[in-house]
């Protein structure tokens, strides 16, 4: 684990880290994004097109999408990159990759043929998934079809009309593949991620908890809110960045 970083607000850490990827973009243009979806992702992305981050020369790689939703349906992750990356970052749309329900084992070759991902974006399920990688998953595990905990389908019930509407299954990145990325970054918030965010970074690396496969990777970033930072115990935590971040933007 290379940097805790514990925040005043959401915005504060989408800043933060739009911040690093800005940095990163204007250096290498042609950068591979690991792209991935949920709220706490979103303030990334938000922050990313407030500071003009330009990804016209990016690739994207997602981390995860829905078995069974129409590619077009407004909550398929592609769909919600394509809002939130292709029309408002920049990022071409014949640049954003997704796995294929279909051949979810091709992705891994996708991602290696385009040369690796650079930096990896990740939240984390309450139950401690990253990806749709459920408890119970491999900690070498590569690109599949999985199906999804209910805590899971409850959770993400929110973006349908019902819990019945959420897809059972999904494709995701698998925690090996996860792990091959250069570089990862992990934001969290709210006092309902406290306990898979402690059992990630301070438990036993275990596929029980998938997300505990971060502890094994040399470059992982975690942006925590003080709520989901809540049940952390022994981790250091780098200081704020209150001094720098522009509060009233
Ligand atoms: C979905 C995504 C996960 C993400 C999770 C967290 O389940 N497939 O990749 O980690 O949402 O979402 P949120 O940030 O909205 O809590």
């Amino acid at each position: 684990m290379t940097a805790v970083h514990v925040v005043g607000s959401r915005r504060e850490a989408g800043w933060l880290i739009a911040e690093q990827i800005g940095e990163l973009v204007r250096r290498v243009p042609k950068i591979n994004l690991g792209l991935a979806t949920g709220s706490s992702i979103e303030t990334v992305y938000t922050e990313l097109d407030r500071q003009g981050v330009d990804l016209g020369k990016a690739r994207g790689f997602a981390l995860d999408e829905y078995i069974g939703l129409p590619e077009a349906h407004p909550q398929s992750y592609r769909s919600v990159l394509t809002r939130m990356v292709v029309d408002t970052l920049g990022l071409p749309a014949s640049r954003l990759m997704l796995p294929d329900a279909d051949h979810p084992e091709l992705f891994d070759r996708v991602i290696d043929r385009w040369g690796g991902v650079d930096l990896q974006l990740l939240g984390i399920g309450s139950e401690g998934h990253i990806g749709f990688n459920e408890a119970g998953s491999s900690l070498g595990s590569r690109t599949r079809a999985v199906t999804l905990a209910e805590s899971t389908r409850r959770d993400n019930a929110r973006f349908f009309e019902s819990v019945e509407k959420v897809p059972r299954l999904a494709v995701t990145q698998g925690v090996g593949t996860i792990l091959r990325a250069r570089r990862l970054v992990l934001l969290a918030f709210g006092a309902s991620k406290a306990e898979a965010v402690a059992a990630a970074l301070e438990g036993p690396i275990t596929a029980r908890v998938p997300a505990s496969a971060l502890q094994l990777h040399p470059d992982v970033t975690v942006v925590l809110d003080r709520l989901a930072a809540g049940g952390l115990q022994f981790v250091g935590r780098q200081p704020s960045t209150a001094s720098t971040f522009p509060r009233r933007l």
